[in-house]
């Protein structure tokens, strides 16, 4: 049976998720989903990323131990998730034995080939994005994308990753798409990035942090920690040796995220994995971002959107619905609950649970013979070639638009054959036929919205005396 490996980014616990962490996850989730459905075995892995002066530093904030701090968060996390129905096999934390002792392996294997040496280094650094920036990544002397509080000078004695070593096997890796960036406009940036970085003097990279005492600590020089970043990108590969039965699943098919981690996956990460020798992850997608009502989501503008909101107002498959509608597969997507409104009436409470329900009533008490084998997932995906090349690319904003033509068209042989006029075996064979659309409908959403899909669809649609089904999106007023 065939493998497949998915992750999302292991997120800071300084806080709960936002719309952003909760995008990337259900987008995962979905995509895992649909591999299943076509049979393979799933390794879908999500997680948190525990160490490092951010997360640190919210703990002394909120006046816990950095340990307490990230066990709490870590509940709120998984419940989140819980409510969406994700279905990640496994929620990895870096503050695992596990994964210490395998960071720490990977580590020891360099600095004994050499590929590791100590160097003193003076830099701003970026606490918000845990990472070293140079003065043309910053506008008028701030990160665009954290808080101006967030920057510091640092000088420091570090371990640096011999990465300069790698910066044009990876340059050409990518043009070739022997590492796989998509969308093209993410794996221009990053083609754009190595040259910036290779005409800047092609650095070598800190891999070890001297200051920060909240991280795994160096093998064999415990006054360093591992910078977070390394350790957090390792996790991937950590996974495949700490849990049972996951050791095949390196490399990962694809590695999903949002667009502020396009360099740390794309460039600095397959220069480690070339450097430990290492297969490479097959594909990487990199989404935009969420804005919120045209501005940048930030705790500072206030206008930071949590998945309880959306749970609230949509239930758990309707949000499911909401951000894959929205996914910001190439560009940034422009979010607000007005545009969410909008879209749930129009196409859950109306479009398909309009269906639903009309059909519902017309057949209440009947059973059709149906053939179950040409509804089954595999065989609807590859009747619906647009939908299988959407899943292939990731463009799940398509999954949903090609799923909700078909809504569209069965409510229109609806309109258009009015099988409420009509009587005897001419009736029958129309609500037959809308009968196996709705299941054609149901298979589909299985990945997207799967409580639906399979209770208040399938459940209904395929049992021996048709009911009459409970309304699968209440309409907002
Ligand atoms: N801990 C690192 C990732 C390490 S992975 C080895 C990190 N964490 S984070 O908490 O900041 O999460 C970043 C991820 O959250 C992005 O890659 C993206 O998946 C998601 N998003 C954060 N803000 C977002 C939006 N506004 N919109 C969409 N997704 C965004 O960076």
């Amino acid at each position: 049976m065939a493998k497949f490996y998915i992750t999302t980014p292991i997120y800071y616990p300084n806080d709960v998720p936002h719309i952003g962490h909760t995008g990337t996850t259900v987008f995962a989730d979905i995509v895992a989903r649909h591999h299943r459905l076509l049979s393979e075995e799933v390794f879908f892995l999500t997680g948190l990323d525990e160490h490092g002066q951010k997360v640190a530093g919210a703990a002394v904030k909120a006046g816990q131990e950095p340990q307490e701090f990230v066990d709490e968060l870590a509940v709120k996390w998984q419940d989140y998730w819980k409510k969406l129905d994700l279905s990640n096999d496994e929620f990895f934390r870096t503050t695992s034995k596990g994964h210490k002792e395998v960071v720490s392996e990977l580590l020891t294997k360099l600095w004994n080939e050499g590929k590791i040496y100590k160097a003193t280094y003076k830099g701003i650094y970026c606490v918000g994005c845990e990472e070293f920036k140079a003065e043309r990544d910053l506008i008028d002397g701030k990160c665009p994308e954290h808080r101006p509080d967030q920057i510091v000078t640092q000088e420091e004695t570090n371990y640096f990753f011999k990465f300069s070593e790698y910066t044009h096997q990876i340059r050409e890796m990518i043009v070739n798409d022997q590492i796989k960036i998509s969308p093209q406009n993410k794996k221009n940036e990053m083609i754009a990035k190595i040259d910036e970085w290779i005409k800047d003097g092609n650095k070598d990279i800190s891999c070890s942090r001297q200051t920060v005492s909240w991280g795994i600590p160096i093998p064999w020089d415990t006054e360093q920690t591992t910078y977070v970043w390394v350790e957090a990108l390792m996790n991937y590969y950590s996974a495949t040796k700490i849990y049972q039965n996951r050791s095949e699943y390196w490399p990962a098919d694809v590695h999903f995220l949002g667009k502020g981690n396009n360099w740390f996956h794309s460039v600095i990460w397959p220069a480690f994995l070339l450097a430990l020798g290492l297969p490479l992850p097959k594909n990487i997608y990199v989404h935009g971002y969420y804005n919120v009502e045209g501005k940048k989501m930030g705790k500072s503008l206030g206008n930071v959107i949590s998945p309880q909101q959306l749970i609230d107002r949509y239930g758990s498959d309707g949000t499911r619905y909401l951000l894959c509608a929205s996914m910001p597969y190439k560009e940034d997507s422009d979010v607000s609950f007005e545009w969410f409104d909008q879209k749930y009436n129009a196409e859950l409470a109306n479009g398909l649970g309009n269906l639903i329900s009309r059909v519902g009533k017309l057949v209440e008490g009947k059973n059709y013979d149906i053939d179950f084998t040409k509804f089954n997932y595999s065989n609807l995906i590859e009747k619906n070639p647009e939908i299988k090349k959407a899943y292939e690319e990731y463009r799940l904003q398509d999954v949903v638009k090609e799923i909700n033509k078909i809504v569209n068209d069965a409510n229109e042989f609806l309109s258009r054959e009015t099988p409420w006029k009509k009587e005897g075996e001419e009736k029958e064979t129309v609500l037959k036929e809308a009968v196996q659309r709705i299941i054609e409908i149901g298979e589909l959403l299985l990945p997207i919205t799967p409580n639906t899909a399979n209770q208040k669809i399938l459940g209904v649609f395929t049992s021996t005396k048709y009911s009459v089904p409970e309304i699968l999106f209440k309409r907002l007023v």
